[in-house]
């Protein structure tokens, strides 16, 4: 089976990043050390709302998390749980507003 590569631009921060098809957010986050942060991963916080500027399709299927946590209008906007997307082929640009941490 062919697998696909995904590029992934982390607006807010700057950062390009290319994984393979279906690789869930979460798990290359820390790896490419970007600034969107996680809390509970179980899409119940809604600390890593990130906002899809482009590719909205080239991400998976809105959760029953993220219609739970999320507003429709919101969703509509792009607006989607970090800890819930994984990545499909194609172009996808994230940005999400900086929580300071420290
Ligand atoms: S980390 Fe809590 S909703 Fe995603």
């Amino acid at each position: 089976m062919e697998s696909f590569v995904a590029h992934v631009y982390f607006k807010t921060d700057n950062i390009a990043h290319e994984v393979e098809d279906g690789t869930p957010l979460i798990d290359f986050c820390d790896e490419v050390d970007v600034s969107l942060s996680f809390g509970c991963t179980e899409g119940t916080c809604g600390v890593c709302e990130v906002t899809v500027v482009e590719g909205k399709e080239n991400l998976s299927r809105i959760t029953e998390e993220e219609k739970d946590y999320l507003l429709p209008e919101d969703l509509e906007g792009g607006m989607r749980l970090g800890c819930q997307v994984k990545v499909r082929k194609g172009e996808v640009v994230l940005s999400w507003k900086k929580v300071k941490t420290k």
